[in-house]
Order: structure tokens, then C-alpha cells, then sequence
């Protein structure tokens, strides 16, 4: 298997290669930017036994949901499966985050199965500023005043009253939502807003509390290497990186350099490109476990310990993770034109990095030394990058204070609210920041980011399919 697998990787490898040489006419995108868009893909897309009828739709929202006297409106998308719909069906929203919406989530998977169950309609909405549903020409920081949160539930509201004003049949239908990653904190929250508006929800990973310095996110990463891939990998990991950082420390730049294939712009003199190369390498790892299922990190350390040394492991690998260009760009320098030319360039990158700076945090630095990926990317990096590429106005005190304001507004650990069921994985990186067994949050066993949404199957752990099992039953409660 694992044999079979390496052969695989090799072929990939040079695959991905000539692609990388095609296109390398596009705008290259720096290894921080793409490895950050990585991480906040959307959930794994479902498996999808049947053809469903999925129709998408637009509403016209407003610019400001806030203010009376701005009229300016948007087109929000939604994607909406009403094969089930019957007199009263409950409405089965599963809520969209920082990116494109697709048709599976409406077509297969729990929460459709659910839906059938109790002959609902399902529907997808898609979140401001991503996939389609962009409200401004450009975007500017001046622009990106329109992207918070709080716009985005309300744009949920409007939707659910849509829903029901268009649709006799659904006049009085009961509301569930459903949501992964950020859209699961979505659910959280705007049962904390509205509770009278959904009668449940489904909280798969949702992380309640922002924190700029996410110092816990890289220690759970190296504890999915360390528990599925086992002592050696770890020690590999965290050996090739020290030894990295050391030949870059100790008049080695020059090797390391060329080892990592790094651009000729590259200066291992400044200390941003030099956060920006490791903080890279840390997230092809992160890439890889957020997303994890089984025998994943098996494969990815049987490929790791192939190789003689620990430090030329690593530089084959982050080379694989970021995507095998003709060299690697890795500059901060770069990092921030690559965000400001996303002012004029529609990309999720740049809206989702003004998130951060404005809501959340959660940068996933080197704080912690109970992880093996070194101590060469700060939070100071990425707070560093929101004033560079937003406004001189993100300094870190703004940008904690803005954090904090999160949590006031939406109660950090403790939002207050009924008849939400929060999944999450136990080896989810993300999993600090949200509920945990304590709180009644289900965690499950070697699971990674939202990856209970697939429908119930023979190959579900025991615990995956308990977790199902429970949700199923809340719902018939709350649709009783
Ligand atoms: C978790 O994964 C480890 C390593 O593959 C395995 O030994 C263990 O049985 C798994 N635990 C559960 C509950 O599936
Ligand atoms: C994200 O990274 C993982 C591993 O680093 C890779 O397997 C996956 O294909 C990447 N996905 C995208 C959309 O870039």
C-alpha cells in the first residue's frame, strides 16, 4: 500500500511539474499566500450517489445591513434542492464560509440524508465577498467595510425570510442550520442573535473564541504526526526543521537556500522573509493534518522517512506541498504585493486575511515550544502583514482589540445558546479554540477538520458513527 502510494507521489511530482512550468505565465502566488488559502478551503466536498436537481438562485441583499440610509444592494448567491419539498418541509441551511459554494453539500452527505429523512429543502448560502457573491467593484480596504460577520448573519436572516415569503409551502416552516470550519461558528452565533429563527444547529469544528497569537494550533498538528505517524516522523519533522533554522543561523544560508530552491529575492538576513519561509513550511504540514483521514499521515511519514537526512526530507516535501514551481518565492515582500493586487483581483485570499486582522486572529504561530516545527514564525509576521497590506491602522494593539471586541460581542467560550450539537475532531487542529467534552462538544478519535459530514457508512469509526447517530436524533427532537 504505502509502496503503491510512493509511486503515486513520484508520478504527481512530475506531473505537477510541467503544470507548474505551463502556467507559470499566471501570477506566481508566493508559498505564505497559497499555503494560507490551502487552509481555509472549504469542507471536503460529499459524495454524491444520485443526480439532484440543485438550483441556484440570487437575492438581493443590502451593501449594509446596518445602516437605514445606505440603499445600495448586492447579489447574494444560494443554492437550493427542493427534490423532498412537501407542505411545511423544515428548511435545511447549511451556511457557506470564506469560500465558493458547490453543489454536493445540497446533493449527499448527513445533513441531506437528514433533509430526506424529513422531507426538507436544502439550501446553501453563499458568504459575502466569496465565490460569487462579491458586493463591491474592488477590494479595497474602504471596500472591505461591508465584510464582517455580523453583515454576514444578517444576510442569513434575509434569506430565511425570503424562503418563506416566496414559498407557501414553506410560510411556516421550522429552521435548521448547518455549518463547518468558520460557517460553524456562524451557526453558533447566530443562534445567539436570532434564537427564535432556527429551531437547531450543527456545529462541525467551530472555533468560538479569537485569539490573535493561536499558539495551540501547530502543537495539535504535531500531535496528529505524532500519534498516527508515529515517534519517528515527529523527531524527523522537528530534526529537519532545527537543522534548517541552524544552517541559516550559522553561515549555511547559502545551502539551505538551495536545498528549499528558493528565488534568487530571497534575504536570509531579514527577518521577514525568513518567518515567512518557515511559517510556509510549517503549513504544508498543517495542510496536510487539517484535512487528514485515514492513512494520510502514514503516507505522507513513510515519504518523509525515505529519505537519508532529516533536513533533505523536509525540502522534498514542502516542495510537493507548495506546489513544485521553478523556484520558490517565499519573500514577505512578495507576500504583500501578492494581497494588494488582490484589491483589483477578485481572490478569497484577501478578504479572508482582512477577516483576521478585523475579527479573529488566529494566526497559527511558533509560540509554543510543545510543537516540532521550530520557532521562526511569530504572530508578529502575520499582524506585520494586516497594517503592510490593509492599513497602517491594523497595529497589534488594534488588531487585539478588535479580537477582544469578538468576544464581547459574541461570548468567546460561552455564547449562551440551546440546541446546538458541536462536533469536533480530537486531532483537529482548530480544536482549542472551540468546545471541548466538558462543555458537551462531541470529540471524535483521530478525526481532522469537518470530517463528519459524510453520510453514515460501514467504514465510520464507532465514535464517528455515534456522533451521527446522536445528531439525527437532536434533529428529530427540535423538527418534533
Ligand atoms: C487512532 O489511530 C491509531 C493509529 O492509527 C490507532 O492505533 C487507534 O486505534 C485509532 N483509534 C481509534 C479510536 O480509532
Ligand atoms: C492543499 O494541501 C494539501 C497538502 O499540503 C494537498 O493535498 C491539497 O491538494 C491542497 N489543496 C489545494 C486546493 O491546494
Amino acid at each position: 500500500m504505502a509502496a503503491v502510494r510512493l509511486v503515486c507521489l513520484a508520478v504527481v511530482l512530475v506531473l505537477a511539474l510541467g503544470q507548474a512550468l505551463e502556467t507559470s505565465k499566471v501570477k506566481d502566488v508566493p508559498v505564505l499566500v497559497r499555503t494560507l488559502k490551502n487552509l481555509s478551503r472549504g469542507p471536503p466536498q460529499q459524495v454524491v450517489t444520485k443526480r439532484a436537481n440543485v438550483q441556484e438562485k440570487w437575492i438581493t441583499q443590502k451593501l449594509d445591513n446596518f445602516d437605514e440610509t445606505n440603499t445600495e444592494t448586492y447579489q447574494m448567491r444560494y443554492l437550493i434542492n427542493d427534490e423532498f419539498q412537501t407542505e411545511g418541509s423544515p428548511i435545511f441551511i447549511y451556511l457557506g464560509g470564506e469560500w465558493e459554494i458547490e453543489q454536493s453539500m445540497v446533493s449527499g452527505g448527513h445533513w441531506y440524508d437528514m433533509a430526506q429523512e424529513h422531507n426538507g429543502v436544502l439550501v446553501y448560502t453563499e458568504h459575502r465577498y466569496y465565490g460569487q457573491s462579491i458586493p463591491t467593484s474592488t477590494m479595497s480596504t474602504a471596500n472591505l467595510k461591508y465584510l464582517h460577520v455580523k453583515q454576514a448573519l444578517a444576510d442569513v436572516v434575509k434569506c430565511i425570510e425570503l424562503l418563506k415569503s416566496e414559498n407557501p409551502q414553506l410560510a411556516n416552516s421550522k429552521v435548521l442550520l448547518a455549518g463547518g470550519s468558520y460557517s460553524a461558528t456562524m451557526v453558533v452565533w447566530f443562534k445567539r442573535l436570532y434564537p427564535d429563527l432556527i429551531v437547531g444547529g450543527w456545529a462541525s469544528s467551530a472555533p468560538l473564541l479569537a485569539k490573535v497569537d493561536f499558539t495551540e494550533y501547530k502543537e495539535v498538528v504535531g500531535r496528529a504526526f505524532l500519534e498516527l505517524g508515529g515517534q519517528k516522523c515527529y523527531d524527523r519533522i522537528q530534526n529537519g526543521i532545527a537543522e534548517l533554522e541552524s544552517m541559516f543561523a550559522n553561515k549555511r544560508g547559502a545551502e539551505a537556500r538551495a536545498m528549499l530552491r528558493l528565488c534568487n529575492s530571497f534575504d536570509d538576513q531579514n527577518d521577514l522573509d525568513l518567518w515567512s519561509l518557515f511559517g510556509s513550511i510549517s503549513n504544508v504540514f498543517s495542510g496536510v493534518a487539517q484535512y487528514q483521514s485515514t492513512g494520510d499521515i502514514e503516507y505522507y511519514c513513510d515519504y518523509l522517512l525515505s529519505f537519508r537526512d532529516d533536513a533533505t526530507a523536509i525540502a522534498n516535501f514542502v516542495y510537493w506541498g507548495w506546489g513544485m514551481p521553478s523556484c520558490i518565492d517565499a519573500t514577505y515582500s512578495s507576500t504583500v504585493e501578492y494581497y494588494l493586487w488582490g484589491v483589483d483581483h477578485f481572490d478569497a485570499g484577501r478578504p479572508w486575511y482582512y477577516q483576521t486582522c478585523n475579527e479573529y486572529g488566529w494566526y497559527q504561530s511558533s509560540g509554543s515550544s510543545n510543537q516540532p516545527f521550530g520557532t521562526k514564525f511569530p504572530a508578529t509576521l502575520y499582524t506585520t502583514l494586516c497594517g503592510d497590506v490593509f492599513s497602517s491602522q491594523y497595529g497589534n494593539a488594534q488588531i487585539n482589540s478588535n479580537a477582544a471586541q469578538t468576544n464581547e460581542d459574541f461570548g468567546g467560550m460561552e455564547p449562551g445558546v440551546e440546541n446546538i450539537y458541536m462536533t469536533h475532531g480530537a486531532l483537529d487542529p482548530w480544536n482549542p479554540m472551540g468546545h471541548g467534552v466538558a462543555e458537551g462538544a462531541t470529540l471524535i478519535a483521530n478525526a481532522s477538520h469537518c470530517s463528519d459530514f459524510g453520510s453514515i457508512r460501514s467504514t465510520d469509526s464507532a465514535e464517528l458513527r455515534a456522533s451521527k447517530e446522536k445528531l439525527a436524533e437532536l434533529v428529530r427532537q427540535w423538527l418534533a
